[in-house]
């Protein structure tokens, strides 16, 4: 496999270079403290913007290049499954199944999402250059819980969808539900335990 920062550097703007820095910084410390794969956390990270500045009709034709129809949706959520489409032939990169997901959910998000596609999603949105009113919220959910950063990510670009009448995809939206219904039932189960020892420590 090519040396994928390079790669990354010859292909980006000086300033989406360093954006996808910081998501490598940012997943691989997550992906330490959540228990995922740091080397395939950074491997997602570098390859998930490659094609990020390249035009739609461009991009059209990489996907028509290697015999696919560009995905339904707007076409600046393509380029994550245009990259997965073209790891082989443009970077030579042999990659597993979670790194293939994390990079082509990384924009939609998807309700099949593993940990290492979690990790490259909230880092995507929390790197330390990212300044937008609520990144806040966000990293001091991924102090503490990864799904719940999940969860405050989905419904911030829901949100922003809303406001600038654009379409929100149903991925995007199945991601936001099973997330917040996870939280809620460890908080339930957590409760519950509480509870329970309250009863010991008092009886
Ligand atoms: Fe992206
Ligand atoms: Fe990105």
């Amino acid at each position: 496999m090519k040396d994928l920062e390079q790669l990354a550097r010859s292909r980006l703007s000086d300033r989406r270079f360093l954006h996808v820095k910081g998501v490598a910084a940012t997943a691989a410390d997550l992906a330490r403290r959540f228990g995922a794969d740091e080397q395939e956390a950074l491997t997602a990270a570098w390859l998930h913007d490659m094609f990020r500045e390249v035009k739609e009709p461009e991009m059209r034709a990489l996907f028509l290049e290697v015999g696919l129809e560009p995905p339904p949706g707007a076409a600046d959520t393509w380029h994550g499954p245009l990259c997965v489409a073209r790891l082989e032939r443009d970077f030579d990169a042999q990659v597993s199944a979670q790194v293939r997901d994390a990079v082509a959910w990384h924009t939609l998000g998807h309700p099949r999402m593993g940990l290492l596609a979690q990790v490259l999603y909230v880092a995507d949105a929390a790197e330390p250059l990212r300044d937008y009113e609520g990144v806040r919220r966000i990293r001091e959910a991924a102090a503490r819980d990864l799904e719940q950063a999940v969860a405050t990510v989905s419904d911030m670009t829901i949100a922003h969808l809303l406001e600038r009448r654009s379409e929100i995809s149903v991925q995007t939206v199945e991601l936001r539900n099973l997330m917040w219904s996870r939280v809620r039932a460890r908080e339930v189960r957590d409760d519950a335990d509480n509870d329970a020892r309250g009863r010991l420590v008092h009886a």
